[in-house]
């Protein structure tokens, strides 16, 4: 390995050359193995969590790979090359959360360049770079994926990325990856996919024609509510780039940060089997109850973009939101009346959360064209007994219609 200083920016910033992944491998083989051989000096079979922040170099100007902990880690060496190899990229920069991660791709843009953003992203999303990259010269605007002669009419010349969100985030809209990705090259410009509501377990966007695919892995992909991060995957000139801005910016992921993340992908595929098994149940339940006008998800054959989402996806997920009877103060009575489903913000985890997007995730778009309907509630289905959600539900919706 050629010697590195971490505070030089013109130098790589690759900490290690990440291992092959194991592409011929399927995909829960994949999330088990890749980038995850037994430690070479003591054969443990789980990756080690290095808390270092730096190591210890054979010769002056030598190292062995790793020289400072914000250019690079090995259990977070570990963890990029797994989801690597999940997303089928040719590499991934694992980062401290999801909106660090988007950050770093939207600072790979110049100044006057436009992006052209889904008009459902998580609300966050849209926060970012409505407040903060436009003041540094980038340029956005909002449309509806879905409606492609809308997306022809929005591009504009100086167009650089379209941003998808499928499943977005909380309408659970079905975008047509591969169609934008081709209107995208067409026109010059890259397709970002943010997978965070499918995970690769259920959606490949690369294999569809994405150049970027951007996650918060506090949802799925850590899978337990117990670590926020994010991560890009993409190809490896990309991804250089972005880790050369995460070095000379600085939003790396702790090594335990990246070792809880990494144990809870190795679940991924039975976890999003059961989510979206769950879910199809309460979404269901909802759509036959007399206290619920609407129900939005993408596994029932009345959602717009069902027939997408079954092309698209290998099973429909976890998330559901729906309308309650009523207006806010019922959807709130609702939110609040829930035992099993805690009353939280964020998704993905084995247990399941109910929230109202509008006063919670997406209040930051109140009064834009993002704004969420007031009597929605979302709901992230865990994994417990399906039975014991639904009851659940029945006894939170008689508490609502209640007053
Ligand atoms: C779809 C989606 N993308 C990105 C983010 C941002 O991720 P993080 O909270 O890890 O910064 C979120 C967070 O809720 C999200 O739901």
């Amino acid at each position: 390995m050629t010697p590195s200083d971490h505070s030089d920016p013109t130098d790589d910033a690759t900490p290690a050359d990440q291992p092959p992944a194991v592409p011929d491998h399927g995909f829960a083989t994949r999330a088990i193995h890749a980038g995850q051989d037994p430690e070479p000096v003591t054969g443990a079979v789980t990756v080690p969590i290095f808390q270092t922040s730096t190591f210890a170099q054979p010769r002056v100007g030598e190292h062995t790979g790793y020289e400072y902990a914000r250019t690079g880690n090995p259990t977070r060496t570990a963890l990029e090359t797994c989801l690597a190899a999940l997303e089928g990229a040719e590499r991934a920069v694992a980062f401290a959360s999801g909106l660090a991660a988007e950050d770093a791709v939207f600072r790979l843009l110049e100044p006057g360049d436009h992006v052209l953003m889904a008009d459902d992203v998580y609300g966050g999303t849209w926060r970012q770079i409505a407040q903060v990259h436009t003041r540094f010269g980038i340029e956005v605007s909002a449309v509806d994926l879905a409606d492609l002669d809308a997306v022809r009419a929005a591009l504009r010349p100086t167009t650089r990325l379209l941003w998808a969100e499928t499943p977005s985030n909380p309408l659970l809209k079905i975008l047509d990856l591969a169609a934008l990705a081709e209107l995208a090259h067409d026109h010059g410009a890259q397709l970002v996919a943010d997978n965070t509501f499918a995970t690769p377990a259920l959606q490949q966007p690369l294999a569809l024609g994405a150049d970027v695919v951007v996650h918060s892995t506090t949802k799925y992909l850590g899978g337990h509510s117990d670590v926020v991060g994010g991560a890009v995957c993409t190809d490896e000139a990309t991804a250089q780039r972005l880790a050369f801005l995460q070095n000379a910016v600085g939003a790396v992921p702790g090594p335990f940060d990246a070792w809880l993340t990494l144990r809870g992908v190795k679940t991924l595929e039975v976890r999003m089997a059961r989510h979206s098994e769950n879910a199809a149940r309460v979404a269901a339940f909802l759509a036959d109850h007399p206290a619920v006008t609407a129900v939005a998800y993408p596994g029932r054959t009345d959602h717009p973009g069902h027939e997408l989402a079954a092309r698209q996806m290998s099973a429909f997920g976890g998330m559901v939101s729906f309308r309650v009877a009523g207006g806010m103060a019922a959807a709130k009575r609702v939110a609040e009346s829930t035992q099993l489903f805690f009353l939280a913000e964020s998704l993905g985890g084995v247990e399941s959360l109910i929230e109202h997007p509008g006063i919670m995730t997406h209040a930051s778009v109140a009064g834009t064209a993002l704004e969420v309907p007031a009597d929605l509630l979302r709901l992230s289905v865990g994994i417990e007994s399906v039975t014991d959600l639904l009851a659940d539900l029945e006894a939170a919706l008689a508490a609502g219609a209640a007053q």
